[in-house]
């Protein structure tokens, strides 16, 4: 199926300018008002399944890519690209596990946890779902290079989809010594060309946003709005587990927002085409360190105000933060960001789906990551500030324990060992130097290693010890 340019466009996210771009086109930002962007479609144009239930007969073909991928499954509710263009590495095979363990720690009845855990994707992180899009759409475009600025796992995505495909080579832009070693080993083994900018995220995406536009480069950071497309579908594949129904919260990790904004267009577009009764509520966590969201949303109380954003306020807000020199700071190094690029848009999707926004402490996110890892999913620190976030959310009374949550854990465990370890340890200078400097003071769900003897009596006794 062809897609005709008047069927899938670009959009701008303002209503008051709504500035339209050719899907063809490789953009960031609206021309005439320099806002966001949106992919629209002409949905009475296209053909959309009269429910999601009959996205289940993809299952019955998934010796097909498109229909074994998590996120071209639903290619009916993201057109933007003709099939035979779409580069899937099959990703999006993601699990929706309950977890009573975990419903427990947060203040949860059984049965009303679910964690959605995407660090199953080839990459390790949701990353792969927005990348297989954005990679496609520069595909489709003939990009022959792209690139992002990361704090480890965008780049660990883009840098997988240029391994596998040889389509494109990956330029990324890290931090300094701002990413973890497990997801800055992917970008080397992968191949990835690797600029370590001095500085932040921040730094990083101002610098890779400058270079990209002069040398030309695809950028596949989620202010390219075909990201967000693939992105989507998370929130797909969440309805899908739970049988189509929606449930009452979803409880997100907020960095770039990209996720978060890309939830909101889900549940918007769904809702249009009458593919769902009610959306649910959605809570985005921020770091307390990295938490612009938080500060703008819920104490400046800004809002979307039908796309009329006070935008001098936000400029304000960052000039405050440069005349203070203050830089984002937190253990969960993948949502260390205080200038999200798709602030806009995430304000769109509080609005859409009646959203809130809470920010957690190192400890609680460190403390959070320990019982999701206890009960056997494992994850990275940022994700876990989904679970620590529906435990504030629940001990403050905004989300009851018979109410139905949904937490998504962005990334697989392994991306940052480091901090696991360091919560686990015995070795209190380590904790101190990696933890304590971070405000994390003690380490309630450490399961310590016990040192012991190569001796055979010492090992037996160890273990009788400690059964
Ligand atoms: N969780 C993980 C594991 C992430 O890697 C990120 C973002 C987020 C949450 C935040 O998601 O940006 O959609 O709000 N990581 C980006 C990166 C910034 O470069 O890998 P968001």
């Amino acid at each position: 199926m062809a897609i005709s340019t008047d069927q899938a466009f670009q959009r701008c996210l303002s209503p008051s300018c709504g500035a339209t771009y050719d899907i063809g086109e490789a953009r960031t930002a609206c021309g005439e008002c320099d806002g966001l962007l949106d992919v629209a479609y002409d949905w009475d144009r296209l053909p959309v399944p009269s429910s999601l239930k009959e996205f289940e007969k993809k299952w019955s073909r998934r010796n097909e890519p498109l229909c074994k991928s998590g996120v071209w499954r639903f290619h009916d509710l993201l057109p933007f690209a003709p099939p035979e263009k779409i580069v899937t590495i099959g990703e999006g095979q993601t699990l929706l596990a309950p977890s009573d363990g975990v419903a427990q720690y947060i203040g949860l009845n059984a049965g009303q946890l679910f964690l959605q855990y995407e660090g199953m994707n080839p990459s390790g992180s949701f990353k792969d779902n927005g990348m297989t899009a954005a990679f496609t759409h520069a595909h489709t475009i003939g990009a022959k290079r792209a690139a992002c600025a990361s704090t480890g796992n965008t780049s660990a995505s883009l840098a997988l989809y240029c391994g596998v495909s040889k389509l494109m080579q990956a330029v990324i832009f890290i931090g300094s010594g701002k990413i973890s070693y497990g997801k800055l080993s992917q970008a080397l083994d992968y191949g990835a060309l690797t600029l370590q900018i001095s500085g932040d995220f921040d730094d990083a995406m101002h610098r890779v946003r400058q270079v990209s536009e002069q040398l030309g480069i695809y950028l596949v950071n989620s202010v390219n709005p075909f990201r967000l497309e693939g992105q989507k579908t998370i929130m797909y594949r969440v309805l899908e587990s739970l049988d189509w129904e929606v449930p009452d919260w979803i409880v997100v990790p907020g960095g770039n927002l990209g996720n978060s904004s890309a939830f909101g267009k889900a549940f918007m577009e769904l809702k249009e085409l009458g593919l769902i009764d009610r959306v649910p509520r959605l809570a985005i966590i921020n770091a307390a360190g990295a938490d612009t969201l938080y500060q703008l949303f819920e104490v400046n109380g800004q809002r979307w105000n039908g796309g009329d954003i006070d935008r001098a306020a936000t400029t304000d807000y960052y000039e405050e933060l440069d005349k203070n020199h203050s830089r984002a700071s937190t253990i969960a190094s993948a949502i260390e960001i205080n200038r999200p690029v798709n602030y806009q848009k995430c304000l769109r999707a509080l609005d859409v789906c009646d959203g809130v926004v809470w920010e957690v402490t190192d400890q609680q996110i460190l403390d959070a990551k320990a019982q999701v890892g206890a009960h056997g999913l494992g994850c990275e620190p940022a994700s876990a500030a989904s679970v620590a976030g529906a435990k504030l959310l629940c001990s403050e009374g905004v989300i009851a324990p018979s109410e139905r949550v949904v937490c998504i854990l962005t990334g697989h465990q392994l991306k940052d060992p480091t901090a696991t370890v360091a919560y686990h340890t015995t070795d209190q200078d380590e904790f101190n130097r990696i933890l304590g400097s971070r405000g994390v003071q003690r380490a309630e769900f450490a399961n310590r290693a016990v040192a012991v003897a190569n001796d055979l009596e010492e090992i037996v006794r160890a273990i009788q010890l400690n059964s």
